[in-house]
This record gives structure tokens, C-alpha cells and sequence, in this order.
């Protein structure tokens, strides 16, 4: 190659990256890791296409910036989500992670937010204590104690004394069994037996049947979103209900994506939670008729909310700081108070977790479908979880 040659080879790489480069800086890159298949896909696919509906509402565009949402499937696994997220660091560059469907993958990927100082929105996993695992992360999902300690409050003047819990062996359930049996206990109730069942493929029958022989005046029951409808159906097969004992729950139990197929077992169920597809709010309405029509019908629930609210936050944040990422980012999103599909809701600055309204529901048949039908609100519930 002639001198003349090589140095313009040169000019027109050099001319390349610089275009390139540029190119990135004009794009502001999402990471969305998400369990997309396999038993927790419902997750995936909600929260998905609840981002998609937030960019279709609000444009692509951001502190004139392209945003790009790069969704990646972690099949649910801890591994996968982590190497995933490492990727989207190093070869995307994305200026933030978003989605974790469950607390172990929330809790896998939390060091590489800390060491990348990437902005890291946990919009399903529900822990308690995620929000600790890194300080680059901010919740828009709920915790599991701020639904439990609600419930615990509501059995004891309905009626409901005597508890059996019923949970999944990890992280939320654990979460949702301690927080209801020392609010219930406190509240004067009784706490039987405290039962949990394995996270994956549980098989409920030997632990209804222990239920059974305890005879509480209820079973408290918590499974991760997608895992109520096979809960609920052995429920019914062994003719609980029938034999007075009443199902109480996180509203985990009755999600809005699987309730209306679960039959007149869901009928009367009260739970506690933060989001209702029947929350009535202009600002819902408007949600759900929108999710529904983008989605052939699909009913948005909880997880859809969570994945809502969590583009805003990033989308207004990604405004203060002019498209700018790492820390201003993170403080761009601390304390941001806004009206959600589910209430009204901020992120506490202090614990970069979400305040909300928990509501008790209800489920009732409305125009022939059933609804979580919220009667009665607690306002502004902090994570009880946080050491005040
Ligand atoms: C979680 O793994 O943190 C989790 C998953 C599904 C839920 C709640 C919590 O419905």
C-alpha cells in the first residue's frame, strides 16, 4: 500500500468510528432482560408490551435522542440474566438495565449496575431488600411486606383469626410470610403452621391437604405472577372452600392476567396490592383500554404497571440530564412523584423504592368477567421492610 493510500485509509476509519460513536451518542439505549419463555414468560410478555405502549404514547425520541429498547429473553435463569446484562454494558452501552421478572435475577445482576454505574429499574421482582443490593437500583414494582402487612390488618376485623400461610420458598415469599404472621400476630391473630413450597413446579396438593387438617379459618397464600390459576384449581378440587376455609393473599394470587380463566373458585377472594386493572382513574381507563387494543384483548396486570411506570421514570430522568447517563441518571429518577395507572406514586429518594397506595379488593364479577374490585385504600405505603 502506498503512503498516499494508507494515510486515507485511515481518514476513512477514523472518519467511520467518529460516525459511529456519534451515532451511539444519539441513541439512548434500554436494556430490558425479561423472562420471555418458559413458567414466568406471562412476566416477560406484559411488561414487554407495556414498554412498547409507553413508546408508542410517548415517542421514541428523548432529549433528542432515538431511544432503542433492546429486550433480551434470561429464560428465568440467574446465569443467563447476569451474562446478559454484562453484554448490554459492554457492547450496547446502554445507559440503563430495566425488567428483572424475579428477585433472584434482580439480585444476580445487581453487581454489574454497581460496578458499571448503570441505572438498574427492578419493574417486577418484589423482595424487600433489592433495593439494597446496589445503590444504582430503583424500584417501580412494589414490595412484597407493603401488600402482606395490609391484608394482616384487614383478616382479624373480618372475621379471619386463625391462618395457615402458604408460600414460595424464596426471597418474596419468605418476605410475605414474615411480615403477615408478625402483623397478624400482632394484631391478635394466630398463625397455625407456616408452610412453603417449592418455587418451581410446585405440587400443592400435600401442602392444601396439611392446610386441610389444620382447619384455619384461612389460608394466606402467596405465588410469584403466573402461578395462581394451578393453586387456585387444586383449591377447589379438594373442595376448600367447601370445608369453610377461606383463601386470603397478596394480590399475586388473583393477577389480572390469568383471573378471569380461573372460574368461580377466584369469586370472593380478597387480596391486597397496588395495582388493580379496574383501579378506577381516568388515567387507568385509558391504560387499559390502550394495552388491551395494542395486545388482542390481553389484560394488563400488575406487571404491565410496573414496566409503565418504569419507562416514565427512565424517559423523565433521561430529560433532566439531556440524555446523560450513569449517576446524574440514577439522581434524575430519586423522587420522582407522578400519577401511575395504579395511583399516585413516587420513588423515595432516600430508598430509591416505591411509595404507593395499597389497595383491598375484591374479586367480583363485573359485565360477566372477574376483577380484583378495590374497597378500601392505604395511602402512601412506604416498603415496611426499610429500617426507618
Ligand atoms: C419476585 O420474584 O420477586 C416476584 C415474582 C412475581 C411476583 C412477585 C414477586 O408476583
Amino acid at each position: 500500500m502506498h503512503k498516499r493510500q494508507f494515510l486515507s485509509a485511515i481518514a476513512c476509519a477514523s472518519l467511520a468510528l467518529t460516525a459511529s460513536t456519534a451515532m451511539a451518542q444519539d441513541k439512548f439505549k434500554i436494556g430490558l432482560i425479561l423472562p420471555m419463555t418458559g413458567p414466568f414468560a406471562s412476566t416477560g410478555k406484559q411488561i414487554e408490551a407495556a414498554a412498547r405502549l409507553y413508546m408508542a404514547q410517548n415517542g421514541d425520541m428523548v432529549a433528542g435522542k432515538k431511544v432503542e429498547l433492546i429486550v433480551k429473553d434470561d429464560t428465568s435463569a440467574a446465569d443467563v440474566t447476569k451474562r446478559l446484562a454484562q453484554e448490554m454494558v459492554v457492547n450496547e452501552k446502554v445507559s440503563v438495565l430495566a425488567g428483572f421478572g424475579l428477585t433472584p435475577l434482580a439480585f444476580a445482576t445487581a453487581p454489574i449496575a454497581t460496578q458499571s454505574k448503570t441505572p438498574m429499574v427492578v419493574m417486577a421482582a418484589a423482595t424487600s431488600s433489592i433495593t439494597q443490593a446496589s445503590p444504582f437500583i430503583v424500584r417501580t414494582s412494589f414490595t412484597l411486606p407493603q401488600a402482606a402487612v395490609a391484608i394482616a390488618d384487614w383478616a382479624p376485623n373480618n372475621g379471619i383469626k386463625k391462618v395457615v400461610t402458604l408460600v414460595s420458598d424464596y426471597g418474596p415469599g419468605i418476605d410475605a410470610e414474615k411480615y403477615f404472621k408478625d402483623r397478624l400476630t400482632f394484631n391478635g391473630g394466630q398463625v397455625l403452621d407456616t408452610l412453603r413450597v417449592p418455587m418451581r413446579n410446585p405440587d400443592f396438593a400435600p401442602f392444601l391437604q396439611k392446610v386441610r387438617d389444620l382447619k384455619p379459618d384461612a389460608v394466606y397464600v402467596f405465588v410469584p405472577s403466573g402461578a395462581g390459576a394451578a393453586l387456585m384449581k387444586q383449591f377447589a378440587e379438594r373442595g376448600m372452600d367447601k370445608a369453610g376455609i377461606k383463601l386470603i393473599g397478596t394480590g399475586d394470587i388473583t393477577d389480572d392476567d390469568i383471573l378471569n380463566s380461573m372460574g368461580d373458585v377466584a369469586n370472593g377472594v380478597v387480596t391486597s396490592h397496588h395495582y388493580s386493572a379496574s383501579h378506577n382513574s381516568p388515567l387507568n381507563k385509558k391504560f387499559v383500554a390502550a394495552f388491551e387494543k395494542a395486545n388482542n384483548g390481553l389484560r394488563p396486570n400488575f406487571m404491565a404497571v410496573g414496566g409503565y411506570d418504569g419507562m416514565r421514570v427512565i424517559y423523565e430522568a433521561a430529560k433532566t440530564t439531556k440524555g446523560a447517563g450513569g449517576q446524574a441518571l440514577l439522581d434524575a429518577m430519586k423522587g420522582q412523584v407522578f400519577e401511575s395507572p395504579r395511583g399516585p406514586m413516587f420513588i423515595d429518594a432516600q430508598t430509591r423504592d416505591v411509595v404507593h397506595n395499597i389497595y383491598i379488593r375484591k374479586v367480583e364479577k363485573v359485565n360477566g368477567q372477574l376483577y380484583n374490585q378495590e374497597f378500601a385504600t392505604l395511602k402512601d405505603v412506604k416498603d415496611p421492610g426499610k429500617a426507618r
